[in-house]
């Protein structure tokens, strides 16, 4: 036998040396929820591990993770109801404590990239990413609320600005409200591909977020389609995206690898909430092994294609490395 595949892998150095994919702590980026006031850290029953945090425990968490070297953080504000209202004007509102701790956070931690998310949903009373007009998300007139939440938030501080809404057309709006006031630094990553997925669950229970009424399928895209996502991702470029994102991230590795062979940005990928949580439950009942298993599935979404990981397991796999590492 002339071919003998398995001589690259006698020994662990070897496996290391010609290993393809290599997935580091600076790679992620860290979903983080926050709430209003000083209350202890709250559980989130669908999500273990993973808290809504009053800004004095956010501040910890994020000081831990630096200085295991996760270095990027995307942050969702937990909107108590009363709050909530059909135009989503708490997302802009001065007393908003989401953007209170966007200041805050990055005048503690100025090395730390912070991310923000831009949709109504955390913040409408109908629990969508758009406006609701006679029972329809209407996507023009949910623009300027869009782009008032992201100018907010670049005043606040906030280095990325995460559209997650799927409007048509936001990114270019977001961009231009954006460099008119000023904001021309901050940059974008798109929520390009977002799918209606089931995996969203355990986040809308982590922020209440589940729309009151119908489903996201008029917006956001339909699972059986990749090559939608090729036209979404040239309509945000030309609009101005600094990086791509594909969401969720272990139904769609397809779709991650055909954005990435078909633009010279930077490509994210988003794995979720449910995708988190489906690991999280088998190991609570010793089905699989946690640690091999979360390297598993963020190696291949980073096979796939994706430059950068927003992942729950972000903490979990920085501690990991460098237990593996000492
Ligand atoms: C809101 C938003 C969602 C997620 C991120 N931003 C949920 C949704 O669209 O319903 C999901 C993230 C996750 O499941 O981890 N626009």
């Amino acid at each position: 036998m002339l071919q003998r595949p398995r001589r690259n892998r006698k020994s662990p150095a070897i496996r290391k040396m010609v290993e393809e994919t290599i997935v580091l702590p600076s790679h992620l980026i860290y979903p983080l929820f926050l709430v209003d006031g000083k209350s202890k850290p709250e559980a989130i029953k669908s999500l273990p591990g993973i808290f809504r945090f009053s800004i004095e425990d956010l501040s910890r968490e994020v000081e831990q993770c630096l200085k295991l070297g996760v270095a990027a953080f995307v942050l969702f504000p937990a909107v108590s109801d009363k709050l909530k209202d059909r135009r989503a004007t708490y997302s802009y509102s001065a007393r908003n404590f989401y953007l209170k701790a966007i200041a805050t956070l990055k005048k503690r931690f100025p090395q730390a990239v912070f991310m923000s998310d831009v949709a109504m949903d955390p913040y409408s009373s109908d629990g969508h990413d758009g406006l609701v007009a006679n029972g329809e998300i209407v996507n023009d007139e949910t623009l300027p609320i869009l782009a008032k939440m992201a100018v907010a938030q670049a005043e606040a501080g906030i280095d990325i600005i995460g559209p997650s809404d799927m409007m048509d057309g936001r990114v270019g709006y977001i961009r231009e409200a954006l460099d008119k006031s000023g904001f021309t630094d901050v940059s974008i990553m798109s929520y390009t591909a977002k799918y209606a997925s089931a995996y969203y669950g355990p986040f809308r229970d982590a922020l209440d977020s589940a729309p009151k009424s119908g489903d996201k399928k008029t917006y956001q895209m339909n699972p059986a389609n990749k090559y939608e996502a090729l036209r979404e991702s040239m309509l945000d470029e030309q609009e101005g995206a600094d990086m791509l994102m594909v969401k969720p991230a272990l139904c769609y590795l397809d779709v991650i690898h055909l954005l990435k062979e078909n633009s010279v940005l930077p490509i994210a990928a988003y794995n979720v909430s449910g995708e988190y949580a489906m690991l999280k439950a088998a190991a609570a009942n010793g089905w699989l092994n946690y640690e091999q298993a979360m390297n598993e599935q963020l190696l291949s979404i980073k096979r796939a294609g994706a430059d950068i990981i927003l992942t729950y397991f972000a903490k979990d796999f920085a501690q990991l490395y460098k237990k593996q590492r000492s």
